[in-house]
């Protein structure tokens, strides 16, 4: 999504072209057949175990279970990753980031709120039940999965820290540590660190969750281990990872690719076949591990829950 051309390149063409100069003969057409391009080619695949998370509920709310989706598999969730803090190669993020230390996490909750807290994961854990959520996911890079996440609504977090009635956006922030997370030596990449934000409204919409864990398990480093954002009716790039901060603002706060590509990326970010990027189109997908392109749904597939929260307003402004 950056500036490089293969972030902006649709994964099949990526992985096509790829194998076109790597190999020259491997006929790699969908991202799925892109895994075993990849074992072929030598790039090795991450299989990642982690501890698993104890007594999972499967909530029957409607939109909590994607319905008639097949999970994307495990090895792809991670294995293709956008994670900027350790390398912009999407295939080599796993590798990257695979002795991440989360050992002694803190997360700061605060601003304006009446009890703002510093929680460890074990009191994460204590907020709520952890439940499985499978999501669509759609990136704005035109690619997508369906992971089954593990959290709780990041509107119970939020309820214990009680928002002032002032508090109307919530703003997020990843770990800064340069020893950790290599990219964070320079600012040629991002402006470091990683920030992200909701509308308080959105962020206590029960499909937002903070996520711990997928396919049953602690989360891998790549996909934004301790803890991260999901909210499925945005962009990917909305579910911030590794989060250290969450702050309740009275003003709408900065976000990372707002800053960095004002005209590209907006701070609400709903998915929208609609309003094209600047660059490409938005209108489809590349599921990974399919063949062909679907069609990209309005707020992906989660207008019936959550287009009530734009109502009157032009999504081609707030996009
Ligand atoms: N969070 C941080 N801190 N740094 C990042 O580079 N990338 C975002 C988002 N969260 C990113 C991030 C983007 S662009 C996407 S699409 C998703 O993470 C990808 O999540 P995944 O790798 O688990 O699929």
């Amino acid at each position: 999504m950056g500036e490089l051309d293969r972030e902006v390149t649709p994964p099949e063409v990526y992985f096509n072209r790829r194998s076109f100069l790597r190999a020259g003969i491997v006929a790699a057409t969908t991202a799925g057949t892109a895994l075993a391009y990849r074992r072929l080619n030598g790039v090795e695949l991450q299989s990642v175990e982690r501890p698993p998370i104890p007594n999972l509920t499967r909530p029957a709310a409607p939109g909590f279970i994607a319905q008639g989706e097949a999970l994307t598999p495990k090895d792809s969730i991670v294995n293709y990753n956008n994670f900027y803090e350790f390398t912009t190669n999407k295939d080599g993020v796993a590798a990257a980031a695979a002795g991440f230390d989360t050992t002694g996490w803190r997360v700061e909750v605060g601003g304006l709120c009446a009890k703002p807290r510093v929680l460890d994961l074990d009191d994460l854990r204590r907020v709520s039940p952890p439940e499985e959520r499978i999501y669509r996911m759609r990136c704005v890079e035109a690619w997508s999965m369906v992971i089954p996440w593990v959290g709780y609504s990041l509107g119970k977090l939020l309820a214990l820290v009680e928002p002032l009635g002032s508090a109307k956006y919530v703003a997020f922030q990843t770990l800064f540590d340069p020893s950790r997370m290599p990219n964070q030596k320079t600012d040629a990449v991002l402006d470091w660190p990683y920030v992200e934000g909701l509308r308080l409204d959105e962020a206590m919409h029960p499909l937002a969750i903070l996520a711990t864990g997928l396919y049953g398990q602690e989360l891998p480093p790549q996909d934004g281990a301790p803890v991260r954002l999901v909210v499925p009716w945005k962009y990917g790039f909305k579910g911030i990872k590794s989060i250290v901060k969450i702050t309740l603002v009275d003003k709408e706060p900065p976000t990372t690719w707002n800053k960095s590509a004002p005209d590209e990326y907006g701070f609400y970010a709903n998915v929208n076949p609609n309003h094209d990027h600047p660059r490409w189109s938005q209108a489809t997908e590349q599921r990974i591990g399919e063949s062909g392109r679907r069609k990209t749904l309005m707020f992906n597939g989660y207008g019936d829950q959550v287009a009530s929260l734009y109502a009157g307003m032009d999504l081609d402004v707030h996009f």
